[in-house]
C-alpha cells in the first residue's frame, strides 16, 4: 500500500476545470492525485491527463456521467467514477485537513456479474438503407479489450507527449467486437463445416441473450432503458449456445439473389456481386421471380410499415440430434396481434425442414414508434428466439374510418 495525498483540482484552475489553459500558476504538491469532473466546461479524460500531468501530479481520478463511463488510455494513472462517487470524494476532500489516498495493487473481485451494457457509441437501428433488415444482428464485447498494439504508437495516440512502446493496449469499438464474433463463427464452422453462412448467422443470432445468467437486463448505455433489438440486434452472442442452437433459418446464394432483385438489384448488377462464371455451382441470377423482402429467411422480422395484416413467412432446418417438437411462445409488440400457424412443429429426424407462418394485425396506431416482441421456439432444451419488430403506419386507420389525426400526419411527414 502507499499513502498519498488527495486534492481538488479546481484549486489549480481558474475555472476550475482541469485544462492547461486555465493553470492559475499554483504549485502541485508532491506525489498528488487529482480530483478532476468532466462537467466543468466538459473537458474530456485526455485533456485532464495531460493538464495535471503537466503540473507534475502523480494520478488522476476523473469523474464523469455513470452513462459514459469509459475507461481509456491516460498518460499518467487514472481511475474513472462517476459523479456520486466523485462528490463523495470531493467531500471527503473539503472535510479533511490533510486529505490521503491509499493506492493498493489491483485485484480480481470474483462472484460479481453485472450484466454488461450496451456502449454509448455503439451504432443503432434501424437500418436507414433496409428497415426490414434487423440491424444491428448481434451484440460482443467491444469496450476496453486487451488487444495487441504496435510497439511504434504510443498507447494514447499523442505524439511527442507520450514517447511509451507497448505491446498491448485497451481498446474499444467495432473494431474489437467483430473479432469477437469472427473467433466464434470459425469455431461454429469448426464444429459444423457443412453449415452455410446464414445458419452460423442463425446460430448466434437465435441463441442470443438479453439479460446475464442472474437474469440482470442488458442496459442500453447512453441512457438507463433496457437495451431492445435495434441497440442490442437479437442479443449479446454465447458461444457455448450457439454450438447447440436446435433449428436454423437457412438461405442460400439464391435467396440472396432474390432479396437483392426485390430491392431492386439489376440482373447486371447482381451478377457482379456473385460471379456466376467462376462460382462452381450454376447459379440463376434471374430477376423473373416476384418476391416480397420480409419473407427473407432472416433470423428476425421487422415489418418497418404495417397498414393492415400481414403474413410473414419463415422455414426452420432441424440441426438437433433426430426426432423433435418444437412448440411456438410469442411475445406480441405493443398495439399488435400476432398468431402463427402451426403452432407446433414435428421433426422426424435431422435436416427436416418446416415452414410457419406469422401473421401480424394492426389494432392500433403507434405514432411512428418501433415496438418489440420475439417468437421462440421450444422443445424444452432448446430455445429458439428471434425478434419480432413492428411499427405500424400513421396511416392505419383505427375501426375502419379512413380519418388521420394531425399529430399522426406530422410524425408520418417528419420521418419520411
Ligand atoms: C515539474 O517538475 C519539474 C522537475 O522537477 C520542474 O522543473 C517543473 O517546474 C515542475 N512543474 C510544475 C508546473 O510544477
Ligand atoms: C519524447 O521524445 C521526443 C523526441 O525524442 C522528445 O523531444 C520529447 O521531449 C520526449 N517527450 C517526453 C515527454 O519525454
Ligand atoms: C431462373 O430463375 C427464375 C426465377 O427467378 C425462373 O423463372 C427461371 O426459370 C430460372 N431459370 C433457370 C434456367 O433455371
Amino acid at each position: 500500500m502507499r499513502m498519498m495525498r488527495l486534492v481538488d483540482g479546481r484549486r489549480f484552475f481558474s475555472s476550475g476545470s482541469c485544462s492547461l489553459e486555465q493553470w492559475n500558476g499554483r504549485k502541485m504538491p508532491p506525489a498528488a492525485v487529482v480530483l478532476c469532473f468532466s462537467t466543468v466546461l466538459q473537458v474530456p479524460s485526455t485533456v485532464a491527463a495531460i493538464s495535471v500531468w503537466r503540473l507534475n501530479a502523480s494520478a488522476l481520478i476523473f469523474a464523469e456521467p455513470s452513462t459514459r463511463l469509459m475507461p481509456q488510455d491516460d498518460l499518467l494513472p487514472t481511475v474513472h467514477v462517476d459523479l456520486i462517487q466523485a462528490t463523495q470524494i470531493l467531500n471527503y476532500i473539503k472535510s479533511s485537513n490533510n486529505p490521503t489516498i491509499d493506492v493498493f495493487p489491483s485485484k480480481w473481485r470474483l462472484g460479481r456479474s453485472p450484466a454488461p451494457s450496451v456502449a454509448y457509441f455503439s451504432s443503432r437501428g434501424p437500418s436507414s438503407v433496409f428497415p426490414s433488415i434487423l440491424k444491428p444482428d448481434i451484440a460482443a464485447p467491444g469496450v476496453n479489450i486487451l488487444a495487441a498494439w504496435s510497439p511504434k504508437a504510443p498507447p494514447t495516440l499523442i505524439p511527442r507527449l507520450d514517447n511509451r512502446s507497448v505491446a498491448w493496449n485497451f481498446q474499444s469499438g467495432t473494431s474489437m467486437s467483430c473479432p469477437h464474433v469472427a473467433g466464434v463463427v470459425a469455431l461454429l464452422k469448426s464444429a459444423h463445416p457443412h453449415w452455410s453462412p446464414a445458419a452460423i448467422r442463425s446460430a448466434l443470432m437465435t441463441t442470443a441473450v438479453m439479460a446475464d445468467t442472474s437474469s440482470d437486463t442488458i442496459l442500453a448505455g447512453g441512457t438507463l432503458k433496457a437495451a431492445d433489438p435495434f441497440d442490442i440486434g437479437a442479443g449479446h452472442m454465447d458461444p457455448l449456445k450457439a454450438m447447440d442452437p436446435g433449428l436454423i433459418y437457412d438461405m442460400d446464394t439464391q435467396d440472396y439473389i432474390l432479396f437483392l432483385c426485390s430491392i431492386g438489384y439489376t440482373e447486371a448488377q447482381i451478377r457482379k456481386i456473385v460471379l456466376p462464371n467462376i462460382s462452381p455451382i450454376n447459379i440463376n441470377t434471374s430477376c423473373s421471380e416476384v418476391y416480397s423482402d420480409p419473407d427473407l429467411n432472416y433470423p428476425a422480422i421487422v415489418i418497418s410499415d404495417l397498414h393492415t395484416a400481414l403474413t410473414v413467412q419463415r422455414t426452420v432446418t432441424n440441426v438437433g440430434s433426430g426426432a423433435a417438437i418444437y412448440f411456438a411462445r410469442v411475445v406480441s409488440p405493443q398495439g399488435v396481434h400476432v398468431s402463427i400457424s402451426p403452432h407446433c412443429l414435428v421433426f422426424f429426424g435431422e435436416g427436416e425442414k418446416i415452414s410457419y407462418e406469422v401473421t401480424v394485425i394492426p389494432l392500433k396506431r403507434s405514432g411512428g414508434r418501433y415496438d418489440f416482441g420475439e417468437i421462440a421456439w421450444s422443445d424444452g432444451y432448446h430455445r429458439v428466439r428471434i425478434p419480432l419488430v413492428v411499427r405500424v403506419s400513421t396511416h392505419f386507420a383505427i375501426g375502419g374510418g379512413s380519418e388521420s389525426d394531425e399529430a399522426g400526419i406530422t410524425n408520418y411527414i417528419q420521418l419520411q
